[in-house]
């Protein structure tokens, strides 16, 4: 005879692989503090509406306090064949209490009580990203502050194009983590709803408070509809989707520090801390950290992919398809936070080599755009300029010289009205300084956004 809580109506035991195949408390036993916090309000709300004796409610609330100190003490005795972890708790209160630890259960399913869980779990997790995504803005701030006059080429399709400031670069990943805490506070609104009181399915036939159980559990309203409360995980899905963004700009973030910390371009000394080195060539000094990011970046948009086909084709409500969202969640949540943590230590170690990248700011021609609009300045039409310049520097190239290597007469050549004063726009510092359109690179401009990023780090 079977002892599940469902057993009443079975005539066999379920089979020993259906046991090992259904189970889920080897994973979802993460969720114990959180289905104890729901069992307690649940509890103490039967008590309120009269369903259950405050004394009942009370011995409950006593007993599930019990079973969470056993709990995080790791000496309580988990059981695969009670499934799951709210029938591992249900169970184990019953034999602790006896008759009370029975009514827990009532005007409840496992339905509303996971996804009430999933909920609590996912709330915490997002608050804690978002902590660890305000030390990752910061280093990068910081990184900004400790160079400002730092130039380096900027690039386009991984070819040399302009010269930019590296505060200007490093800001540009805080506006990116800037909008991925904006869609992380997005979704936590959606997922701080409780759907407690949605039974089953259908609700419940039981006077339940739903909004006080809500309330007590700091969640910011109720779900609306019990069909959709017990069958949906789209918030599931919008963290992951939010979480897998973090990791594609961790992961752009990552390959430039790849390609920046390679003897060819030199640009960044990675810390020695968050290196490795090879078992065979000694003199080996691997940038393993970033590597992982980006590859840890697949798994996660992997979650992203499978969540969605999971809740793709179920009919509502509740169907055990759903159970398979955890692994992914809790694999999500856990991979994104490392690699926020691990990237925020390395970005606040960054060494940038000012010399490498004065190097690479030679020969490119990197200030041709500049030229053009300094003849824009002196009366040449954009696309004319656009050409004139444009030959300069295929003759320059057929001469292996540069652009700031011709003289004044030279210059004249591809329009009388050039000055003296075109030599200056042809270095890259009087390039950045000439970028002042808001949000450009120019250093004032950098400045201001510097002191923005500060303060909206200040105010969060
Ligand atoms: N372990 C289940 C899950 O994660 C809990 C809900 C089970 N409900 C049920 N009717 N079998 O989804």
């Amino acid at each position: 005879k079977t002892a599940k809580p469902w057993g009443g109506r079975f005539r066999e035991a379920t089979h020993r692989s259906v046991e090992r195949f259904t189970q889920s408390v080897h994973y979802d036993r993460r969720l114990a503090r959180h289905d104890i916090a729901g069992s307690r309000a649940h509890a103490r709300m039967l008590a309120r509406v009269g369903v259950i004796s405050e004394a009942e409610a009370a011995a409950i609330v006593r007993g599930l306090d019990e079973i969470l100190a056993e709990i995080e003490a790791e000496t309580f005795q988990w059981r695969p064949d009670l499934e799951d972890v709210h029938m591992n708790i249900e169970r184990a209160l019953a034999e602790r209490i006896g008759e009370p630890g029975k009514k827990l259960h009532t005007g409840r399913s496992r339905n509303d009580q996971v996804a009430t869980d999933v909920r609590l779990f996912l709330r915490e997790e997002i608050d804690r990203l978002d902590g660890l995504l305000h030390d990752l803005q910061s280093a990068l701030v910081a990184q900004a502050e400790a160079h400002p006059g730092l130039v380096l080429p900027g690039y386009t399709h991984l070819q040399r194009a302009q010269p930019v400031l590296w505060a200007h670069h490093m800001l540009a990943y805080f506006e990116m983590f800037k909008r991925d805490r904006g869609r992380l506070a997005d979704c936590r609104r959606r997922v701080n709803l409780c759907p407690l009181g949605s039974a089953a399915l259908a609700g419940t036939g039981f006077p339940l408070d739903r909004e006080s159980v809500a309330r007590e559990l700091g969640f910011d309203g109720i779900t609306a509809n019990s069909l959709d409360a017990v069958g949906d995980r789209d918030f599931v899905v919008e963290f992951e989707a939010a979480a897998a963004l973090v990791m594609a700009h961790l992961s752009r973030l990552s390959e430039e520090l790849v390609l920046w910390a390679s003897a060819e371009f030199g640009f960044v000394e990675l810390p020695d801390g968050f290196c490795t080195g090879s078992s065979i060539m000694p003199q080996k000094k691997n940038p393993d950290v970033p590597e992982l990011v980006r590859g840890k970046t697949g798994r996660v948009i992997g979650h992203l992919a499978g969540t969605l086909a999971v809740l793709k084709g179920l009919p509502l409500a509740y169907n055990r398809d759903l159970q398979e969202d955890k692994e992914a969640l809790f694999d999500v949540v856990d991979t994104v936070a490392d690699s926020v943590e691990v990237m925020a230590g390395l970005v606040a170690r960054l060494a940038p080599r000012e010399d490498r990248m004065r190097a690479a700011l030679r020969g490119g021609f990197l200030t041709a755009t500049d030229l053009a609009d300094y003849l824009v300045g002196k009366g040449l039409p954009f696309r004319e300029a656009h050409e004139v310049v444009g030959r300069a520097v295929a003759a320059c190239l057929d001469q292996g010289r540069e652009l700031a290597d011709l003289s004044l007469e030279e210059l004249r050549g591809l329009s009388p009205a050039v000055d003296e004063d075109v030599f200056e726009v042809l270095t890259p510092e009087g390039s950045v300084a000439a970028r002042r359109t808001p949000g450009g690179t120019a250093p004032d401009r950098v400045a201001e956004a510097l002191a923005e990023a500060r303060a909206w780090l200040g105010r969060r």
